[in-house]
């Protein structure tokens, strides 16, 4: 049996080319007492493997060059000799870009699904990481009242779309800011935001000047760069601004010059609470997060959208796509039929 799996070659240079990614194909070695063979049948792409291509230190440690590629899957165990796992069992694992994973069934990093909440793709996204990292992010750090009025960019991605729809959940004007028309659409019109704002096509400080009357109460931070310039100056005294993220500037060729969200937030004269936040802090409270949001989702009250390619060997292409906004929703690959 082998295993397909994508190293990361050489570090890119802004943009990561094909010269970043070698694929390359190694067999599965005989399970040891404890561990597991996990089918993998979704791969997740999220922006921040770019920042780990990077040899920079961050919250964690970079990739070397000849690991393989960080992320996130969704599958199935078809062998177990751990008594945590059987054969049969849907679990999420966070053990890189591969088709065939041999694990400790005792590896933190593999996590038992719940088929009660949700789709087992739903547990990349929705109900899984995405998605508590805007249940935590908003409900902690945003701090959420009825009647306040929230931003949030990337509004039509994985971690945006939940964060506005919570918001909506308890109470709130939310105001998405998307790239395109056919994505504000999407956001006002299925996802229920009050308004969507396509900062692709200009004026965006004096459109969220009319969106927002009542100045902005909580800016959920996922891009940097220009939006966050244009939210800057709307925040009323009292503003929460949790950073999550500022994927504008995640393809810089030198991201420790990259201008941030911190260095915007900080040159104002009411500077906002403002802290850079990992979903990892909430580790323990995970299970509530994704029970809580996989309510929300059968209630309808919380609705979702899939980008989905098809391949590992397509994962380099989908991963530039996701970082120039291509996806459409939360960015997946399809790895092997359920
Ligand atoms: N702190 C944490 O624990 C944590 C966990 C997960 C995610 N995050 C962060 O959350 C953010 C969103 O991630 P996600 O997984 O939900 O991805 P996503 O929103 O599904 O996809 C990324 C989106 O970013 C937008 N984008 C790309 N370049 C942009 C630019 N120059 N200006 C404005 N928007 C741009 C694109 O949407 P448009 O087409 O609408 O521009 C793209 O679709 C990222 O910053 C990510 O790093 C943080």
């Amino acid at each position: 049996m082998k295993n397909q799996r994508i190293l990361m070659a050489q570090r890119p240079v802004g943009e990561p080319d094909d010269s970043c990614f070698q694929l390359e194909e190694v067999d599965v070695p005989e399970l040891e007492d404890g561990q597991v063979l996990i089918k993998v049948l979704w791969l997740s792409l999220d922006p921040y493997m770019r920042g780990r291509m990077n040899d920079m230190k961050s919250y964690v440690e970079p990739l070397q060059i000849g690991d393989v590629m960080s992320g996130e899957s969704a599958g199935v165990v078809v062998e177990s000799r751990s008594p945590r796992f059987q054969k049969g069992d849907y679990l999420t694992a966070h053990l890189g870009w591969q088709t065939m994973i041999v694990a400790r069934g005792d590896d933190p990093r593999l996590m038992k699904v719940n088929p009660d909440n949700g789709p087992l793709s739903a547990h990349l996204g929705v109900v899984g990481m995405p998605g508590r990292t805007a249940y935590f992010g908003l409900l902690e750090l945003g701090k959420p009242k009825s009647g306040e009025t929230l931003v949030v960019a990337a509004a039509s991605g994985a971690v945006g779309s939940v964060v506005g729809q919570i918001a909506k959940i308890k109470g709130l004007r939310v105001v998405g800011i998307a790239g395109g028309e056919e994505k504000c659409r999407y956001v006002k019109e299925e996802l229920g935001f009050d308004d969507c704002l396509d900062y692709k096509s200009g004026d965006l400080g004096e459109k969220l000047k009319k969106a927002c009357p009542d100045g902005i109460d909580i800016y959920f931070e996922n891009v940097g760069g220009e939006v966050t310039r244009a939210v800057a100056p709307l925040l009323n005294k009292g503003a929460r601004v949790p950073v999550c993220g500022y994927v504008s500037k995640y393809n810089d060729e030198d991201m420790s010059k990259a201008e941030t969200p911190f260095d915007i937030l900080r040159a104002l004269d009411d500077v906002p609470e403002h802290r850079f936040f990992v979903v990892t802090e909430w580790t323990d409270r995970w299970q509530e997060a994704t029970e809580q949001l996989g309510a929300w989702v059968k209630e309808g009250r919380i609705k979702y959208r899939e980008s989905v390619g098809e391949g590992l060997e397509n994962a380099p292409e989908l991963f530039r796509g996701l970082l120039r906004g291509r996806n459409f929703g939360k960015q997946l690959v399809k790895i092997a039929e359920e």
